[in-house]
This record gives C-alpha cells, structure tokens and sequence, in this order.
C-alpha cells in the first residue's frame, strides 16, 4: 500500500520539479515597447569587483559590458548606445537595464559573468505593446450589414472575436486584416462580421492580446435604434412617463405628510386630553 503512494508522490515532485525547471530557464521576459525592462542575471560577485568580467551580448554583438572595474562602452554596437544601464556597484547583481524598448530588441541576450570562470545566463526577451480600445462601426444599411472592429498601434498581433448576444461567433480567419506599421512595429488590427441584428440584441468584439494576456472589448447596443424613427416616440414617451412618476411621487409625498400631520395633531390631542 506504501509503496505505490510514495513513488506517486515522487512522480508528481519530479513532474513538478521538471515543469519548475522549465519555466525557470525557458519563460521569456516581456517588456512593453518605448519602456525600459530589467533583463536579470543573478551573480556571484568577487570581493575585488576589478576581477569581475561581465559581458552582455547576443551572439557576438556586444551589448554592454563591465571589465577591469568599470562599464566599458567601446565595443558597444551602436544600437544600444545610451539604452543600457548595469548596476554592478549600486545592487550587486549583473542584471541590465533596456531602455527604450522596440520590435529589434525581441532576441536572447547572453549574460556572461565571472572571475575567473565565466558562467553563461540566457535570457530571452519579447517585447509587447497594447492596442488602442477598438472602435466598432456600424454599417451604412441597417440592421443587416458588416459590422467593423478596429484596434490600433498594439504587438503582436492580436485576433478579433466576436460575440453576438455575448455568444461567440464562429471565428473567421479570412475576416480579419493586420497592417503594420513599418516605423513603428506596430499592427492595427480590423477584422470585419456580417451581422442581422435584432432590436435587443448586442454585438461585442474583443480584440485579444495573447501575450499581455489582455482582451479590450467593445459593445454595441441595439444599433438597430440609432437614428431610427423609433427613438424619436420613445424619447418623448420615456420623459413624459419619467414626468408622471415625479408627479404621482410627489402628489404621494404631500398626502402622507397631511395624512400624518393630522393623525400627529390627533394623538397630540388625546395626549392633552389625558
Ligand atoms: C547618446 O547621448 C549623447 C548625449 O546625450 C548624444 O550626443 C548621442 O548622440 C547619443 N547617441 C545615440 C546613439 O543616441
Ligand atoms: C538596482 O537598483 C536600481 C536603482 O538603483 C533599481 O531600479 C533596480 O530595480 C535594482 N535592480 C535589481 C535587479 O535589484
Ligand atoms: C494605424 O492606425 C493609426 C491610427 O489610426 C494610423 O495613424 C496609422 O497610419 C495606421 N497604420 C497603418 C500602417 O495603416
Ligand atoms: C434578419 O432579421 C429580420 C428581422 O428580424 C428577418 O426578417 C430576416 O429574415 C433576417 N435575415 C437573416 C438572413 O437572418
Ligand atoms: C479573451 O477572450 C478570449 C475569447 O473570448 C478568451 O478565450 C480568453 O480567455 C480571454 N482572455 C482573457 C485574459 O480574458
């Protein structure tokens, strides 16, 4: 009866372990674009830190270094000229600051530390930024028609979903459409659903960030209505019996407060009395 139960135990451990592991070297850090993000390298730092040799590279690109006591900018490729910031003497670790964040810096970066064996850290970065909240339009011809949902300057690329009623839709992948943007790196994202849309009904799109783990959402509400002679009788109709409630209420209040006033004069008369 043991035996079995402790080698569960072990299996799930190890299963536990392994998946511990995994995500310890392999998850990515993600770093929002035009911001900074900390790429860490946790270190072992020599008492003498003129001993320490510490290299930040990717793949023979040097990003940043510090050698002989001192950050040293000389090999530095120009790409990472003022973005870097290491902070050795500050926080002892050999961690690196980025800064300015685009599309160009989603690549591994090798940490290479030591004094005087070099150890080797990866650390792999992606970068993401957040869409605009999208806008939905509504067609020309109502209630029929294609409905268009946009969302801009966002990373990656994000899918489209539409909900009717809040009940998804079949995704269509021919229905959406992604631009980027070469100076920025960035995507808009539009993606469009034919749509016969009852009066009460509403239709939502999300537009999903799978890497933020982010979904922006826009709803729209019995289009149907807008700007249909309908609106115009139930404007009017919704005041005037908003007007009645007030009335009544108040012709409610003025009458309680006779009906109690006179029983107060009552009970005070009794009281009198007595
Ligand atoms: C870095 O900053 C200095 C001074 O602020 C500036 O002269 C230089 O052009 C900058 N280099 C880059 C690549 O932006
Ligand atoms: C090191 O110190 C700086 C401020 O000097 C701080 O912003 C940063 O988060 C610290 N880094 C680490 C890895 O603790
Ligand atoms: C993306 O959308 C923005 C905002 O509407 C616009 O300024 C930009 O030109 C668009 N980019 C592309 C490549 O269509
Ligand atoms: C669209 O809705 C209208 C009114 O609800 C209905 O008469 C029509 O058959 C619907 N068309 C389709 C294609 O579902
Ligand atoms: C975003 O929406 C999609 C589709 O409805 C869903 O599968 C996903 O779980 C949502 N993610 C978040 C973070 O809400």
């Amino acid at each position: 009866m043991k035996k079995p139960r402790a080698r569960n135990l072990l299996s799930a451990f190890c299963l536990l372990a392994s998946l511990f592991t995994v995500a310890c070297v392999n998850s990515p850090i993600i770093g929002i674009i035009g911001e900074a993000v900390m790429l860490p390298c946790p270190c072992m730092l020599p008492i003498n830190l003129d001993r320490l040799y510490l290299y930040w590279q990717i793949q023979g690109t040097v990003v940043d270094t510090f050698i002989n006591g001192e950050a040293s900018r000389s090999h530095q490729d120009i790409m990472y000229h003022n973005r870097t910031k290491l902070f050795v003497r500050e926080n002892n670790t050999c961690s690196l600051l980025l800064s300015q964040l685009s599309v160009k810096d989603e690549k591994t970066y090798e940490c290479l530390h030591g004094s005087p064996h070099i150890t080797k850290n990866d650390v792999s970065l992606l970068v993401a930024a957040n869409y605009t909240s999208p806008v939905l339009q509504v067609p020309s011809e109502q209630p029929r028609g294609r409905y268009t949902c946009t969302a801009t300057g966002g990373f990656p690329e994000a899918t489209i979903y539409w909900l009717l009623d809040n009940q998804p839709l079949p995704w269509d992948p021919e229905s959406q459409q992604s631009v980027l943007d070469e100076s920025t790196g960035r995507y808009n994202v539009t993606s469009t659903q034919a749509a016969n849309i009852s009066q009460d009904s509403t239709l939502t799109c999300i537009v999903e960030n799978k890497r933020l783990n982010v979904n922006l959402s826009q709803t729209l509400n019995s289009p149907s209505t807008q700007d249909s002679p309908q609106n115009h009788i139930v404007i009017p109709l919704a005041v005037v019996s908003c007007c009645g409630v007030i009335v009544v209420v108040c012709l409610g209040i003025t009458m309680m407060r006779r009906y109690l006033g006179t029983s107060r004069r009552t009970i005070h008369h009794n009281n009198t009395v007595v």
